[in-house]
């Protein structure tokens, strides 16, 4: 296409933006705002189907059947943002297949907060109300993400995302509300899921290279920095709510602006997760690789069957 008509083009489009109307998949959009959202889409729904393997961990030794009904109907729900998620990048012209590839490949990331382990059973009630908690901080705003399929699959992931971080709150409440050698439990997995929890919004605004253009795409709608303090000042006080220690000693309330301060987050760390190195990278690609491979068989006999019917189908028409 020539410059001129891209250039008009690209101008209607930022004028749908910035007016509020959805773009559709048929629509016209630049190549980088397709290449953005397949990117951000697809590692958004390796997140979700990666992010089942620290739970799974736990669904044995659920301490009673409530809990487990619970924690599988949860790990459930993550299968089906998944599979929203890959559909909602196909609608971008991508191949299923290829985005799961990059993700064996080691091309493609996900939420950093899934390389670390699942040690106790708090845990579980850490990824609920911290992990869950945060991800409904970042997939609030993506309901009114410029891209009308994703946009329309975060309705329904945030609703079940709340149901996610109750169902963890519920857990630690009862945790840090028992015994004291549960209550210190709860507090030992709080210490260690606190700092990942504030990773999951990524790096310093200053630090962050797609926010700009994310944000005047209407991709995003917050900076990390903005997300990431609305995720303390609304998590610290149900901490204190339940008699739980944040593990931060510049953590504290400031009377000017309203919103909590906290300290530094070790960036080091979070770059050495994001790079591979974290504690469970290498597990959680292989478990996936693994499970790809143990299911061939199922994919072959679905797609004969698939064919056998639409012969059949012929046949009869
Ligand atoms: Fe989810
Ligand atoms: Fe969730």
């Amino acid at each position: 296409m020539e410059k001129n008509n891209l250039d008009s083009l690209d101008t209607i489009f930022q004028d749908k933006v910035d007016r509020e109307i959805k773009i559709e998949p048929k629509d016209y959009m630049p190549d980088a705002y397709r290449k953005t959202l397949i990117r951000q889409i697809s590692q958004h729904a390796h997140s979700e189907i990666v992010g089942q393997l620290p739970e799974a961990n736990w669904v044995t030794r659920a301490p009673n059947l409530r809990r487990k009904a619970v924690l599988l109907a949860k790990i459930q729900d993550e299968a089906g943002h998944g599979l929203y998620l890959y559909s909602a990048v196909e609608t971008l012209g991508a191949d299923r297949e290829d985005t799961i590839d990059d993700l064996h490949e080691g091309r493609a990331k996900y939420s950093s907060i899934f390389n670390y382990p699942t040690l106790t059973w708090a845990d579980m009630g850490m990824v609920g109300w911290l992990v869950d908690g945060a991800a409904i901080m970042n997939q609030v705003p993506l309901c009114r993400c410029s891209y009308g399929p994703y946009a329309r699959a975060m309705v329904r992931v945030c609703k079940e995302e709340s149901f996610h971080q109750r169902q963890g709150f519920e857990i630690v409440t009862q945790l840090a509300q028992g015994t004291p050698v549960q209550k210190e439990m709860a507090q030992e997995a709080l210490n260690r899921w606190w700092w990942p929890a504030l990773m999951m919004f990524g790096p310093n605004d200053a630090d962050s290279t797609h926010t700009a253009q994310s944000m005047k795409w209407k991709i995003k709608r917050h900076t990390n920095d903005e997300l990431r303090q609305m995720f303390v000042d609304a998590t610290v006080p149900q901490a204190e709510l339940i008699g739980l220690k944040i593990p931060d000693n510049d953590l504290k309330f400031n009377e000017e602006t309203g919103h909590y301060d906290f300290g530094e987050i070790d960036w080091d760390e979070f770059w050495q997760v994001v790079k591979g190195y974290g504690p469970c990278n290498t597990e959680r690609v292989s478990a996936r690789k693994k499970a790809k491979e143990d299911g061939l068989w199922v994919r072959e006999a679905a797609n004969v069957y698939a064919e056998k019917r639409a012969r059949r189908n012929k046949k009869v028409s």
